[in-house]
């Protein structure tokens, strides 16, 4: 089911999300309704707040393939990248970002195993817009600058 993408204003969007402890249906459903809403909105990665849900999981769809990173954690953050980023709860704005380009993080899958990934380049990049955003932290803070959308 798509859900609604809560805008830029709403207070969940600035919670500290929890962690996940229930890696149960519930969590299941959560996670394939967002990657329906992802898919439909075209994004590269949503994060559980970002639908209203208040919990520390998030889905990034890039060239790498889908994934889902649930209590996710950096291990390392290397080196630097400044770049143009959107966010689906911000809806017609760009802004641009310096960001590590080289992240390593642990995370559990859906049913609870233990993960770790390297991601590089936008990859990385989306990996740390999302995790951002479980901790109430929104690009547009870290944006040098914010401007319109070019379409
Ligand atoms: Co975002």
């Amino acid at each position: 089911m798509i859900r609604t993408i809560v805008q830029i204003g709403d207070k969940v969007l600035r919670e500290k999300c929890k962690p996940v402890e229930k890696f149960d249906s519930e969590l299941f459903t959560l996670l394939d309704d967002m990657k329906e809403t992802l898919k439909d909105a075209q994004g590269a990665g949503l994060a559980a707040p970002q639908v209203g849900v208040p919990i520390r999981a998030v889905i990034v769809d890039v060239e790498e393939g889908f994934f889902e990173f649930i209590n996710p954690v950096f291990v390392w953050q290397k080196g630097e990248q400044t770049g143009p980023e959107g966010c689906l709860s911000v809806r017609g704005k760009e802004g641009v970002v310096t960001r590590p380009n080289k992240v390593k993080i642990v995370y559990k899958d859906r049913n609870g195993n233990r993960c770790s990934l390297v991601a590089h380049d936008f990859f990385a990049r989306a990996v740390c817009h999302e995790l951002d955003h479980l901790d109430g932290i929104i690009y547009t803070d870290k944006a040098v600058r914010v401007y319109d959308e070019e379409d």
